[in-house]
């Protein structure tokens, strides 16, 4: 009877080991293993319903931010489908603030 006390403990204890490891991992796009996307899968992702761009190598669903941007959506909107490093660079190249709101939305890399 103790025995099997024990046993149900330290299962449940495993098992709450288990879920906060889980809780406590990364998000799917920080990992190495992130989706590769091909820009013609990009290229697909080119309306407001569906907004994907390509920045310096990675890819970002900003379908969710056009809306949002204090810059305007139709800046964003002229993004959706394409590669937008130049114009993301030009406009905010080094402030971090548009910096780190992209991550948010990162998706997966750019594949080769
Ligand atoms: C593609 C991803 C982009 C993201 C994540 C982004 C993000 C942001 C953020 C966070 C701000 C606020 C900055 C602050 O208040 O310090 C901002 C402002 C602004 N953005 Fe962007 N931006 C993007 C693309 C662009 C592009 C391509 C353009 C222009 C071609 C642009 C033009 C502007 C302008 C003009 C402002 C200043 C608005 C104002 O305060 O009057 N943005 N953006």
């Amino acid at each position: 009877m103790m025995r099997r006390r024990l046993a149900t403990t330290t299962l449940t204890g495993l098992a709450a080991v288990l879920l906060l490891a889980a809780c406590a991992a990364p998000e799917a796009a920080d990992d190495a293993d992130a989706p590769d996307i091909a820009l013609s899968e990009v290229e697909q992702n080119a309306s407001a319903e569906s907004c994907w761009v390509a920045i310096d190598g990675d890819v970002y669903d900003l379908t969710e931010w056009i809306p949002q941007h204090p810059g305007g959506a139709d800046r964003i909107e002229a993004l959706c489908g394409t590669d937008g490093t130049a114009q993301f660079e030009g406009q905010h190249g080094g402030q971090g603030g548009p910096e780190s709101q992209l991550e948010e939305f990162r998706i997966g890399e750019l594949a080769d």
